[in-house]
């Protein structure tokens, strides 16, 4: 019989994972785990402080989670697979290697159109991401192609609405700043 989605938290706690990233006092672990041949991600609050988890634990969880259902099927972002209950949720695990200079050669020829465009769409759903300036939350794929991860500083705001009209195009500029940054970077040195 084919098992859910993402594993119980028992099962996710006795299975064999992989330690991603070790979070801080308020940040998640980060595990890579197998489901039935697939790989997964799950970011998991419950080793924090009592605290932390019935506070920005679960907060930070929730509104991280609302961004990636909001990007659902969005080409540049790994899929949402589920909650394992309110401290940790799985996305597809996307093999890249975390964005650097030292890539340039690699990234594909138009990287940065590609990311370009996945930014708009993103703000196009009310998303903005806010922490793409950091190296780890921009992968470059197998075929050279840009992967945003890290939803956890990303905030979202309903089409439509005074916030989507007013607030988002100033908080995108922060996201259109970083995709500078990265495409500075990439131009060969002189
Ligand atoms: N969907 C994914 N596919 C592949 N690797 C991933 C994925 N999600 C996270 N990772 C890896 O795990 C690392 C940490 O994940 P993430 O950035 O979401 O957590 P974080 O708590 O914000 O960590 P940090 O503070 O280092 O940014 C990423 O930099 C990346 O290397
Ligand atoms: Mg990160």
């Amino acid at each position: 019989m084919a098992r859910d989605p993402v594993p119980t938290r028992s099962e996710f706690e006795a299975e064999p994972r992989e330690l991603l990233n070790r979070g801080g006092r308020r940040n998640p672990d980060v595990y890579r785990i197998d489901r039935d041949g697939e790989p997964l991600v799950v970011k998991d609050f419950a080793p924090r402080s009592a605290l932390v988890r019935a506070t920005i634990g679960r907060l930070v969880t929730r509104r991280e989670a609302r961004a990636w259902h909001r990007l659902a099927g969005h080409p540049l972002v790994p899929a949402f697979r589920g909650w394992i209950d309110s401290l940790a949720f799985a996305v597809d695990y996307r093999p890249g290697l975390r964005m650097s200079r030292g890539l340039a050669g690699q990234v594909a020829d138009d990287f940065v159109e590609r990311l370009s465009e996945g930014l708009d769409e993103m703000h196009r759903r009310g998303v903005v991401h806010l922490d793409l300036r950091h190296r780890s939350n921009l992968l470059v794929d197998e075929v050279g192609a840009p992967v945003l991860i890290d939803f956890g500083s990303a905030l979202c705001f309903r089409p439509g609405s005074l916030g989507y009209r007013l607030v988002l195009p100033l908080l995108a500029a922060i996201d259109r700043r970083a995709l500078r940054k990265w495409q500075r970077k990439l131009e060969p040195r002189t």
